[in-house]
């Protein structure tokens, strides 16, 4: 078999066969196929796609790679969660001490923010001493100890989705179908849950800008992850406007730690405790998802779940203070709001516009390998549907230099639409796809 002609198939729009996908995925994974080979194939799929059969052998193909954790022998009843990637998403911050309090064990395995879409393993290194790059042996010790961990993808698992994601990314190959259900459930399967809830995001801060294209990548995520033997729940939901107020990394933990303690922004607390439900009904912890939404409203609203986020602080080197002292965490020494310029209703808070002002502050990277400001960041005001004076603060910048402020004031403007006529709010779900 040679890569040539495996790339020559698909750019004419072939079916692939298992042999050839697993041909293709070992030589990624072993080094033996040269990078441009894999940029030439990922274009080729990015054009014709590929079936879901394709796609499920992928999958496993990449699954199979490396190193598969057996997370069932050592936390029974494990619930994976992940997050397809948007602006403002710190969901697992809150979602996994929720879960975990409810005595559900939840090893979630994160990636870094790239592009305008956050990640999770930055925000929780914005907290002093935090550690994340943890080994098998702590993070199988950690779940037995206190049912929660919250690390990197170690390079062992899945390493062909590893090399390909990184091809992808400097080739302009990312925004695939097949390539994003692939590369997420590649993860998912080798992590070794046996109960997977994926947060499917729509709209301009994520992959995917329409409910239908999130939809359909939802539908194949889940047929995969049902196909591979694990319990498989999609959400599909919004990302047109950020979720929640805060976007950047110490802001964001700010805004985990308030939901924690009872406050929160609205939008953000009922997104929250939705995959919380989802999650703890998967997991079979409860049999339907309403007895788990009041489950984990016990556990949010009682301090449990703080509690939970506060022993995984301490269980990974970081300091445990900034539950009680918010002012521990990283903060900038410029601040400037955005002021709205004509009363109305706030039609539009561009997520996609939002995240890249934060990534230009810093809070995010260009590329692989930049380091990342975790204090910067801008916290919204409004929502879409609020009404708003003349005057009043669209959203507040927290930027580490004057000039760094003055240039996302004026980027900012251009991320809202305010509109004379009353305006509803979007939904925050739009579906629940199931097997
Ligand atoms: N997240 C992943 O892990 N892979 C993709 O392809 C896209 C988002």
């Amino acid at each position: 078999m040679r890569a040539v002609d495996i790339i020559i198939r698909k750019r004419d729009g072939e079916e692939l066969t298992a042999e050839e996908i697993g041909f293709l995925v070992k030589g990624i994974a072993s080094g033996d196929i040269p990078d441009y080979q894999i940029a030439a194939w990922a274009m080729a799929v990015l054009w014709r796609g590929m079936t879901i059969r394709e796609t499920v052998d992928l999958t496993l193909a990449m699954a199979g790679s490396g190193q598969q954790l057996d997370l069932e022998k050592w936390a029974p009843g494990a619930v994976d969660k992940h997050s397809t990637g948007g602006v403002g998403d710190k969901t697992t911050l809150v979602v996994g001490p929720i879960v975990a309090a409810c005595g559900v064990p939840v090893v979630k395995m994160s990636g870094r923010g790239l592009g305008i879409s956050g990640g999770t393993i930055d925000k929780w290194e914005s907290i002093p001493g935090f550690r994340t790059d943890l080994s098998r042996g702590e993070i199988l010790r950690q779940v037995k100890e206190i049912g929660l961990v919250a690390c990197t993808q170690t390079a062992e698992l899945a390493p062909a989705d590893g090399r390909l994601y990184a091809l992808r990314d400097v080739t302009g190959t990312v925004p695939s179908l097949p390539l994003i259900a692939s590369s997420v459930m590649s993860k998912k399967i080798a992590s070794g849950a046996r109960a997977i809830v994926l947060d499917v995001k729509a709209g301009s801060g994520a992959f995917m800008e329409t409910v239908a294209e999130a939809s359909t990548l939802a539908r194949w995520m889940v047929r995969i992850g049902c196909g591979a033997g694990r319990r498989t729940v999609a959400l599909v939901s919004g990302m047109f406007q950020p979720l929640g107020f805060a976007v950047g990394n110490a802001l964001e933990v700010r805004e985990a730690i308030e939901t924690l303690r009872g406050a929160g922004p609205k939008d953000f607390r009922g997104h929250c405790l939705t995959i919380a439900a989802v999650m703890l009904q998967t997991g079979g912890r409860v049999r339907h998802a309403r007895l788990g939404r009041a489950l984990a409203e016990e556990k949010l609203n009682g301090g449990d779940a703080l509690a939970k986020f506060r022993a995984l602080v301490r269980a990974q080197g970081g300091d445990e203070r900034v539950c009680d002292d918010l002012s521990l965490l990283p903060a900038t020494p410029c601040r400037g709001i955005l002021a709205v310029e004509k009363a109305g209703f706030i039609a539009e808070a561009n997520a996609g516009k939002i995240g890249l002002a934060s990534v230009r502050l810093g809070a995010g990277r260009a590329k692989k390998g930049d380091t990342i400001d975790p204090a910067v960041g801008i916290v919204l005001s409004v929502k879409v549907g609020d009404r708003v004076r003349r005057g009043d603060s669209l959203c507040e910048v927290h930027a580490a230099t004057p000039e760094g402020l003055s240039q996302a004031q004026d980027e900012l403007k251009g991320a809202f639409r305010i509109v004379r006529e009353k305006v509803k709010p979007l939904p925050l779900f739009y579906r629940t796809i199931r097997r």
